[in-house]
């Protein structure tokens, strides 16, 4: 007998179709378990298939009916609702997020807190959500812009962010209008569950908000069917080239955030230890597992070998547990796929002759024995060509890289697929600003670390991470709305635009 034989019985959580909770069309269950302690089970949730898709996007249509009419500062006020609902449970969400999700309460409740700021911020946008009113070029004639929702929306979230990426894309999809189909992460379906809860009992009507748990049968689905207008995606490039692929043929607009190789610059006046502490914070916080982490560091030559010297020296201390433990710095990876992933890379990077300076295997041994857990791991001198600097590995692993110049470091900075977010440690503005001009990312740091983000400004980035689109700040509306022109003549006549025109 194990102390589980005596836990009470999990309930099954059902998906949440049209304001009921129902099961799955396919009778089938998974698992969700705590990386930090697989022998935890968390819940257990519906593997849904398109039958179910079907009948949540048919729910939704039929609500987009009522609810694109609702007044915009209505729609925001049961979002001001549903934000100090979040605020008042914050605690216990994120508890729930740390059981299984892994990284440590201090960021699950970061968070939450995002969830929280997303929703105020965008409950505000129900009584903005400007236009433009012009002067037209004709006597006794009123020209305007304004938003428009779209329709049906599907919402595509990863594990990393369980609450605060649903947000950033359910709320502004419900202010401009829209009704959602919501398919969050198989690996963290709780806080979906939580978040939905939460829009529920602030009043979204029945149809408005649906959730169907499940894996690639759910989302081929929710990016293929002709009723779906938009659909907005956070995970792998790999995964986002499928999503743009699939919506392609129906014309949906497509909004993609993908994968990240975002790169810390150190230059030689930097205030070194202001940049160890944001190495280890964008590097190692939530494991690496940022699509904004710091897993490049370029570092120029002159104070490399102290700079590398100390962000070891710091690293080491780094305590790797589970995430519930106050003394825990660094929780599990998420999954063990993603570990596996992880231990690949660092085998790569061996491999290509990187300079394994910390770190390196996986913890396995007593209370890391049932867990997804990695030491931090630091390769120094890597070369830029090499893999480990080039592709993502979402995980606790950080390249340093050494440099010449400015220049130098901007050009590795440049020279991967991605163009997430970047960061310079420097004392000279100069140096600052020529950075900021040329490093090709959508987010840009001085003096911090890739991350830390907030909610009001645009969140996304260039070439292979995203598809042109931001999400958070003002920017998430042009996602979610699109613009119509109005013109009124109130002059009682024909009147030919670009004809009739008056001679000065
Ligand atoms: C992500 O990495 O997927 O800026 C989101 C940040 C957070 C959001 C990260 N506010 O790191």
């Amino acid at each position: 007998m194990t102390i589980l034989d005596f836990m009470p019985p999990t309930t099954v959580s059902s998906n949440y179709v049209n304001g009921q909770w129902v099961p799955s069309a396919s009778g089938v269950t998974f698992e969700n378990r705590n990386p930090a302690n697989t022998d935890e089970l968390i819940g257990v949730f519906q593997q849904s298939n398109a039958a179910d898709v079907d009948a949540a996007i048919t729910a939704a249509a039929k609500a987009y009916e009522e609810w694109r009419l609702v007044p915009a500062p209505v729609r925001a006020e049961m979002l001001f609702r549903a934000a100090q609902i979040i605020a008042a449970r914050k605690e216990d969400f994120a508890r729930d997020m740390t059981r299984e999700m892994g990284k440590v309460l201090n960021e699950t409740r970061g968070d939450v807190q995002e969830a929280i700021d997303m929703t105020f911020y965008m409950a505000g946008e129900g009584r903005r959500m400007f236009g433009q009113t012009v002067p037209s070029e004709l006597r006794n004639k009123f020209a305007m812009s304004v938003r428009q929702p779209l329709g049906v929306c599907s919402i595509i979230t990863p594990w990393n962010f369980p609450m605060a990426i649903p947000s950033w894309k359910i709320v502004p999809a419900l202010v401009c209008g829209n009704t959602v189909v919501f398919k969050p992460s198989s690996n963290t379906p709780l806080s979906a569950h939580n978040f939905v809860k939460v829009l529920i009992e602030a009043g979204i009507p029945k149809g408005v908000v649906n959730m169907i748990t499940g894996d690639a049968d759910v989302g081929t689905a929710m990016t293929t069917d002709p009723r779906v207008s938009v659909v907005s995606f956070t995970g792998s490039t790999t995964v986002g080239r499928t999503v743009n692929q699939a919506a392609a043929s129906t014309f949906k607009k497509v909004h993609l955030e993908m994968g990240g190789k975002n790169v810390v610059m150190i230059m030689d006046d930097a205030n070194l230890e202001l940049a160890v502490d944001g190495c280890l914070w964008g590097g190692f916080g939530t494991s690496g597992q940022r699509c904004t982490a710091a897993s490049r560091v370029v570092v120029h030559e002159k104070v490399y070998r102290k700079f590398v010297d100390a962000f070891i020296g710091r690293a080491k201390t780094l305590v790797v547990g589970d995430g519930l433990d106050p003394k825990v710095d660094m929780g599990p990876s998420n999954s063990d796929a993603q570990l596996q992933t992880v231990m690949r890379y660092v085998q790569i990077g061996r491999d290509e002759g990187a300079a394994l300076a910390l770190g390196g295997r996986r913890l396995e041994s007593g209370s890391y024995a049932k867990g997804f857990f990695h030491e931090p791991t630091i390769f120094a001198d890597v070369d830029p060509k090499m893999r480990i600097a080039r592709e993502e590995i979402f995980g606790p692993v950080v390249s340093v890289i050494p440099c010449r110049s400015l220049e130098e470091a901007v050009a590795i900075g440049n020279g991967v697929e991605y163009g997430l977010s970047a960061s310079i440690y420097t004392q000279d503005i100069n140096r600052a600003f020529q950075a900021m001009r040329d490093l090709y990312t959508g987010i840009f740091y001085v003096n911090a670390p890739t991350i830390g983000a907030e909610v009001h400004l645009p969140f996304g980035g260039t070439k292979s991470t995203g598809n042109g689109h931001r999400e958070a700040g003002v920017a998430a509306l042009e996602v979610f709305s699109e613009w119509k022109s109005i013109y009124i003549d109130f002059s009682g006549k024909l009147q030919r635009a670009q004809i009739d025109v008056e001679q000065v």
